[in-house]
């Protein structure tokens, strides 16, 4: 009932009653809940429910809810002063914290948000380069910034066509769209319009249609075509950053882009964003070179402070085996239960992240991932909802696995998921 109650408040006074269009369950229907509290894998309801919590802030919370050494960084540093807009210590304490953890970055800006990040490395990469174009992928997201916010045109050597109102046709002409795993398509416009583009954008594992991988030798290809043809690879690491290891998950395959967007995870929570790359490229910012860029609260001594208080425990603590073990237990048993309940599933899982795609596998690109019944994920949701158990509330986002679920966590998520996906069966 509050929840229902402060949603209609907050629909009278915020746009769809909402900070981020996501959080409205438009994907899933009824009413989004509202949190209180958090602590490790649990979140507290306005109406005093306790969940088991699979969103994780959509990924930043690797280590859990309210972390006490990230919590106590958070209140040290805030008691004496939230921001100064002048340099800090620890900004220089991360950046080096930073560019030791992935070698391959020479040197890091920090911002306020992931899609900030981007928006830079965008700036950056025309710049740099003196070119226009951008290819970006089917079912990548990376941020709201005007020129990612674009889908396929009517051929793929026409450019994109904007996905919002307010992005120019200009703009959104700018940015090719292939699909994902199709070096073939890219190479069709490195062949076209080579001379011209700027970077090639991608996240390395996609987890904005669901968990999508790369197939072998993609990224690699990505690597050689970029190179070959003088433009910039980006990988937008927002989500798998420190995600799968302490480190990047370019370095985890051995693939070094020209620059690397960090977010989520490197905040602890707290409102962040990264650039980082070769040096002889990220010197073309502002003060040094010709790509503007600025902000008042860039590097935020609060934010500075929980996200090294973060990669600090991750570097010491290396929670990742066990969350991947965590994770193939869930998505194998998850599937297991979808087969027995006669309902078909493809749940893949990478690093703690999974998506129980409603459909016959593989996913391998957006075309794939639309298969998906999302019906049955929305009916799926609001069960385990019911059960206690909080999922991302749509189909295409990835479910995140913190430090601090336990085994009887995930024996309890699958036993759960078997009962409901029986309950949700189409009857026939
Ligand atoms: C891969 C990726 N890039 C960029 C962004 C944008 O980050 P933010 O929401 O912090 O602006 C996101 C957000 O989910 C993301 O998943």
């Amino acid at each position: 009932m509050k929840s229902k109650k402060l949603f209609e408040r907050a629909k009278k006074v915020i746009p769809g009653g909402v900070n981020s269009p996501v959080r409205a369950f438009n994907s899933v229907g009824g009413t989004p809940v509202y949190i209180v509290s958090g602590s490790g894998p649990r979140i507290k309801t306005a109406e005093g429910t306790e969940l088991v919590d699979y969103c994780g802030s959509w990924g930043p919370l690797i280590l859990g809810h309210a972390r006490k050494e990230v919590v106590e960084a958070i209140q040290e540093t805030a008691s004496k002063g939230t921001s100064f807009g002048i340099n800090t210590p620890r900004e220089v304490e991360m950046a080096e914290l930073l560019c030791d953890l992935v070698p391959g970055l020479d040197m890091i800006r920090l911002v306020n948000s992931g899609t900030e990040a981007v928006m830079t490395a965008l700036r950056i990469a025309r710049g740099f380069t003196n070119r226009r174009k951008i290819i970006k992928f089917e079912g990548c997201y990376h941020g709201h910034t005007d020129s990612m916010l674009v889908s396929a045109g009517s051929g793929l050597l026409t450019g994109g066509i904007s996905s919002s109102a307010g992005v120019s046709k200009e703009t959104a002409a700018e940015t090719f769209v292939v699909p994902y795993n199709d070096l073939n398509a890219v190479l069709e416009v490195f062949k076209r319009h080579g001379n011209d583009i700027a970077a090639v954008i991608i996240e390395p594992v996609a987890g904005n249609m669901g968990l999508v991988q790369t197939v072998p030798g993609f990224l690699q290809g990505l690597r050689d075509i970029t190179a070959r043809n003088k433009s910039l690879l980006i990988f937008d690491e927002v989500i798998t950053g420190f995600r799968l290891a302490p480190t990047t998950y370019g370095r985890v395959i051995g693939i070094t882009p020209d620059l690397t967007c960090l977010g989520k995870i490197i905040g602890g929570g707290m409102p962040i964003g990264a650039i980082g790359g070769k040096a002889d490229i990220m010197r073309i910012l502002a003060p040094l070179g010709s790509v503007y860029q600025a902000g008042t609260l860039s590097g935020n001594p609060v934010a500075v402070a929980a996200g090294l208080a973060t990669l600090k425990l991750l570097k010491k603590e290396k929670p990742y085996p066990t969350i991947a073990q965590h994770g193939k237990k869930l998505a194998e048993g998850i599937t297991q239960a979808a087969r027995k309940a006669g309902i078909k599933m493809f749940c893949p899982c990478i690093g703690g992240m999974f998506t129980p795609f409603f459909c016959d596998g593989p996913v391998t690109s957006l075309a794939d991932a639309k298969k998906a019944d999302t019906k049955t994920y929305a009916a799926f949701f609001h069960g385990m909802l019911d059960n206690g158990i909080y999922l991302p509330p749509s189909q295409f986002e990835v479910g995140f696995i913190s430090a601090t679920h336990t085994d009887s966590d995930i024996i309890d998520f699958i036993e759960k998921a078997g009962s409901v996906l029986i309950e949700i069966k189409p009857k026939k």
